[in-house]
């Protein structure tokens, strides 16, 4: 049986077909820095029809215009990472993962007051490159919005990120001791002694966080959509004038239509189509295939700026 036949995608909106065993459920949001609030939140509505939700704390938190679900957030001044949010299961997921952490030795501190509107409890710790990290406990989600939902608007939803640090086992470590993430797919360093790129995971889905070599930051931020939304987005960037920097592609390990467009200030987002299901019990194993077949199975390989500039 082929590699394609093994890894089917799956609608993201389907149930998983089995329960997670582990604390976290998803990415729930991430905040990135922009340069001015109102700018950025005036732009990320003309690329994708989010709108401002809520503002706190110095932070717009952007919603779906379908769902009403908060995806990103905007913190003014710079680029980059301001925080990465993951969501527990219901049930005491925050409790264990705060005695995980404990017992790792892991410094964290109660932050529900900075966070999206709707959480119960929040705790936020640092990864050993800098970056911030939260956890949080939400309410129940009410039904989805439908005010003001505009004809032909994107249902926009959380996915992945993906972030570089000089030590990509360090962190693959951390994550994987400290809050229950597991290694989907690695790219070994030519000695085999260290891995150049790994894809973590916390659900049933191919990965939520991607880590790989180089300079410690943020390389970008991955939204999703199903398949036909994506087709209607990438006529409406057509439209609006909005470059992209790479793609429209497919990947080969995640199966997911891409396409990477950088924000008017410097931030990458991806905008992606469902991504490849692989389960709980898949074992890690090497990404195949040449390096531009595994980012993009129509070609090209990704352009220099890809490979060289995150915030
Ligand atoms: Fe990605």
């Amino acid at each position: 049986m082929s590699q394609d036949t093994m890894i089917p995608t799956v609608d993201p909106m389907l149930p998983p077909k089995q329960d997670w065993a582990g604390n976290l459920a998803a990415l729930d949001h991430t905040v990135i820095k922009v340069p001015d609030l109102v700018e950025g939140a005036d732009w990320y509505n003309r690329f994708l029809g989010l709108t401002v939700a809520d503002r706190r704390g110095g932070i717009a938190y952007l919603a779906s215009p379908v769902s009403g679900q908060i995806v990103l957030g905007l913190a003014e001044g710079g680029t980059g990472l301001d925080y990465m949010s993951f969501r527990v299961h219901e049930g005491d997921g925050l409790d264990r993962l705060a005695h995980r952490m404990k017992s790792a030795g892991v410094a964290y501190d109660d932050s529900a007051d900075r966070t999206r509107p709707d959480t119960e409890r929040a705790l936020r710790l640092t990864l050993p490159e800098g970056q911030t990290k939260q956890i949080m406990q939400a309410a129940p989600r009410d039904k989805p919005s439908t005010r003001g939902l505009t004809p032909g608007a994107l249902d926009i939803r959380t996915s992945h990120l993906q972030l570089r640090t000089p030590d990509v086992m360090g962190l693959s470590r951390f994550v994987q001791d400290a809050l229950g993430f597991r290694v989907t797919n690695y790219v070994p360093t030519p000695d085999g002694d260290n891995h150049m790129i790994q894809f973590t995971r916390i659900n049933d889905y191919h990965h939520q966080l991607a880590i790989l070599a180089g300079k410690p930051g943020l390389h970008h931020v991955a939204l999703s959509m199903d398949k036909d939304d994506f087709f209607a987005f990438l006529t409406h960037i057509e439209r609006e004038h909005i470059p992209v920097e790479y793609g429209p592609g497919r990947h080969y390990e995640v199966r997911s239509l891409f396409a990477y467009v950088r924000d008017p200030f410097g931030n990458r987002i991806e905008v992606a189509g469902p991504m490849a299901y692989v389960g709980h019990d898949y074992t890690p194993s090497t990404v195949e295939h040449e390096h531009w077949y595994h980012m993009n199975m129509w070609g090209p390989a990704p352009p220099k700026t890809w490979f060289e500039e995150w915030t």
